[in-house]
């Protein structure tokens, strides 16, 4: 468990480039009064990674990606991201900085259409406002443009054409998750945040969502965390995986250490969970 990791990165045994530090948790302490959801937690995320968490129910992992993204602030520790300290943010500025996340409870407009909940995912990086619109109409109608040019790219590179034109509240489970993916990815981030990607979903589903999240990866380069129950998918799809238990880290390192790993075998991986 305890390895050495140097500061540029190394290529994995299948290959996989792990590059330099991008984000870092030091000592990050939260409550909720008196609930201690996280305690005293320190881990990095580096570029081109997939980093997995996980830990049982309740153990804080969502609490650490809600802390990543801005949406809860610690009372201790701090949060580097690209070798900077970064002062309390919230979510729309740590968005703007390059993070993007899906939610464990899909957080989408059952409303709109699939194609316009993926354009909200590009509102952050929106330059034109209304004023300007309506002064220099021309700027604006090319970068409308530019952004649905880029979400049709998304579109296809999901494989969800034949749906985007559908209300969100009409579709199945496991494609809203894919929209939800979809979003997220609007956003072009650097680090992509998803909790839970597959829960609730049926093994199909699942495996095509471990292809969707590898080809992110690969294609787009993007660095992924994600929190994720299913030890198989853990084990397949992560370089790296930190293994929280109420509110602890208790194991850090690559899949095939974490799986001999005697404290995360008696927390989590010896009893079943879901
Ligand atoms: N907004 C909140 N207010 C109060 N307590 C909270 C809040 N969010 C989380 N908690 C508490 O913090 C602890 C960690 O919760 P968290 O949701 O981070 O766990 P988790 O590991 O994501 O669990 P699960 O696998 O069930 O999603 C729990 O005890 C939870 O009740
Ligand atoms: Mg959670």
């Amino acid at each position: 468990m305890a390895q050495a990791y140097s500061t540029e990165g190394w290529i994995t045994a299948d290959g996989r480039k792990i590059g330099p530090v991008l984000m870092e948790m030091k000592n990050i302490t939260l409550r909720f009064g008196g609930v201690k959801a996280i305690t005293d937690i320190s881990f990095d995320i580096r570029e081109g990674e997939i980093r997995a968490i996980i830990g049982p129910n309740g153990a804080g992992k969502s609490s650490m990606l809600n802390v990543i993204s801005g949406f809860y602030v610690p009372q201790e520790g701090e949060v580097w991201f690209r070798g900077a300290k970064r002062p309390p943010m919230k979510p729309y500025e740590v968005a703007r900085q390059g993070i993007a996340r899906t939610f464990q409870n899909i957080a989408l407009f059952e409303g709109m259409s699939v194609l316009d909940n993926i354009m909200t995912g590009r509102l952050t990086m929106m330059e034109t406002n209304l004023a300007q619109q309506a002064l220099w109409w021309g700027k604006a109608a090319r970068e409308e443009e530019e952004h649905r040019a880029a979400v049709e790219r998304i579109i296809d590179f999901l494989e969800i054409q034949h749906i985007r034109k559908t209300p969100v509240g009409r579709l199945p489970y496991g494609l809203k998750k894919r929209v939800e993916l979809a979003r997220a990815l609007a956003a072009e981030p650097k680090l992509l945040l998803l909790d839970e990607p597959m829960a609730g979903m049926n093994v199909e589903e699942k495996e095509d969502m471990c292809r969707f999240i590898l080809d992110v990866n690969d294609e787009f380069g993007t660095t992924i965390a994600l929190i994720e129950h299913d030890m198989g998918v853990v084990m397949d799809l992560s370089d790296r995986v930190v293994v929280m238990d109420y509110g602890k880290k208790i194991g850090d390192g690559p899949p095939d250490d974490i799986r001999s790993n005697k404290a995360v075998i008696d927390a989590y991986l010896g009893v079943s969970h879901e």
